[in-house]
């Protein structure tokens, strides 16, 4: 059987947003999974043709100004439309990495995601605050259960 196609598309603009997407990318590439390929794309470099070869989608993104990154925004702009009819039910998950809070982020997320009819299989990650080592641990396991159902066509 062909490998299912993870996509990570995450904004990383500093040392401690590199380590979230590394331990994404580190859960997704657990022993346990099989037959799983994850790819990182950051956002300016990710389109609607990455999309539509990914069975599944982890997005990442810092809280600037109340809101998801512009580069995570200029994604959706330029793949919202060409992917809409084509992904409805696409395994989503999301982690944001927020300075001191993260829910305009998290609406304005949710509100894109329903709208694309993507399907959030995990709850929103939000990595609020002083850097813990505890997002890490977070983000690994975003990436390990999304990867696991995927291996396993549980979503
Ligand atoms: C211009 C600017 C605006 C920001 N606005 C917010 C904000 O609205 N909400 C928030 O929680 N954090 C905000 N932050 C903090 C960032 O979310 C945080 O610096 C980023 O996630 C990187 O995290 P790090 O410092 O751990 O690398 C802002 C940072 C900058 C530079």
């Amino acid at each position: 059987m062909p490998a299912k196609q993870l996509l990570v598309v995450a904004h990383a603009p500093s040392a401690n947003t590199r380590r979230l997407v590394d331990a994404v990318l580190r859960g997704a590439s657990h022993d346990d999974i099989e037959n799983v390929k994850t790819r990182w794309l950051p956002p300016l470099e990710a389109g609607p043709d990455d999309v539509r070869q990914a069975d599944g989608i982890i997005l990442g993104t810092t809280e600037n100004l109340g809101y998801m990154s512009g580069a995570l925004k200029d994604f959706f702009d330029r793949s919202y439309y060409p992917v809409l009819e084509e992904k409805q039910g696409l395994p989503c998950a999301v982690y944001i990495r927020a300075g001191h809070d993260g829910t305009g982020t998290r609406r304005a997320l949710e509100s894109i995601l329903t709208g694309l009819r993507w399907k959030l299989v995990q709850d929103i990650v939000t990595c609020r605050g002083d850097w813990q080592d505890q997002f890490e641990a977070d983000c690994e396991a975003l990436g390990l259960y999304m990867a696991a159902g995927l291996d396993n066509s549980i979503f």
